[in-house]
């Protein structure tokens, strides 16, 4: 139920890099492990050898019944062989984001934003998952995760380059991008 990305010495993503787009940054970690477990113990204790963040695959709040339809038909699932370059995107949107109703916010973000219908073309190459964590008190709202093959990647930075540009980011007050390649094992 829970996901956790920890920051560390160890795990199986190496970090290629991190970036502070937005806010404060997290501290720069070589490796990058991901774990599921059914509880996790809430606030994280910090540590000054890693950072954990912590989220929920939640249900969908604005995306409408012929998006999904239309979503469902191209995306691809997470852990493909091919895709060994992945994104962490924690965002934390801003208390005027929050302030606005459930049909403000979609409107900002797909009627004004286009989120969903500019972001279609870019499946099934990247795999997405995005994990919510406003209400487990944690410093982001959302963890986004990207999965695509290395021949994507000039790709994954139109998509986020394009995002960026639009009214919805204007709320977003927290981002770090960190950028991950899989580990691989010598044999
Ligand atoms: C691969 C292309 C992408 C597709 C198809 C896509 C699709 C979606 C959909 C359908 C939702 C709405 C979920 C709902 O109804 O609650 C969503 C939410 C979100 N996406 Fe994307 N997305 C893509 C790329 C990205 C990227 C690259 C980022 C970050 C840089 C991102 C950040 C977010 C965030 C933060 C939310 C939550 C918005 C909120 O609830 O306020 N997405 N996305």
């Amino acid at each position: 139920m829970f996901r956790t990305f920890r920051g560390g010495q160890s795990g199986g993503w190496r970090v290629t890099s991190m970036a502070p787009v937005k806010g404060d940054p997290l501290p720069f970690m070589p490796a990058l492990s991901v774990n599921d477990s059914e509880a996790v113990a809430l606030p994280l204790v910090p540590s000054r050898n890693s950072w954990r963040l912590v989220g929920v695959a939640s249900h969908l709040r604005y995306t409408e019944r012929a998006e999904k339809q239309e979503l469902v038909a191209v995306q691809a699932g997470l852990g493909r062989a091919e895709a060994t370059c992945a994104a962490l995107i924690p965002i934390r949107k801003t208390p005027a984001w929050w302030d606005l109703t459930a049909d403000e916010r979609r409107a900002i973000f797909e009627d004004k934003s286009h989120h969903i219908a500019s972001s279609l073309r870019f499946l099934p190459a990247i795999a997405r998952q995005l994990y919510h964590c406003r209400d487990l008190g944690e410093p982001f709202d959302f963890l986004t995760w990207f999965e695509f093959a290395p021949a994507h990647a000039s790709l994954f930075e139109e998509l986020v380059a394009m995002l960026r540009t639009t009214e919805e980011w204007r709320y977003v007050e927290r981002e770090v991008d960190v950028r991950v390649v899989r580990e691989v094992l010598a044999a």
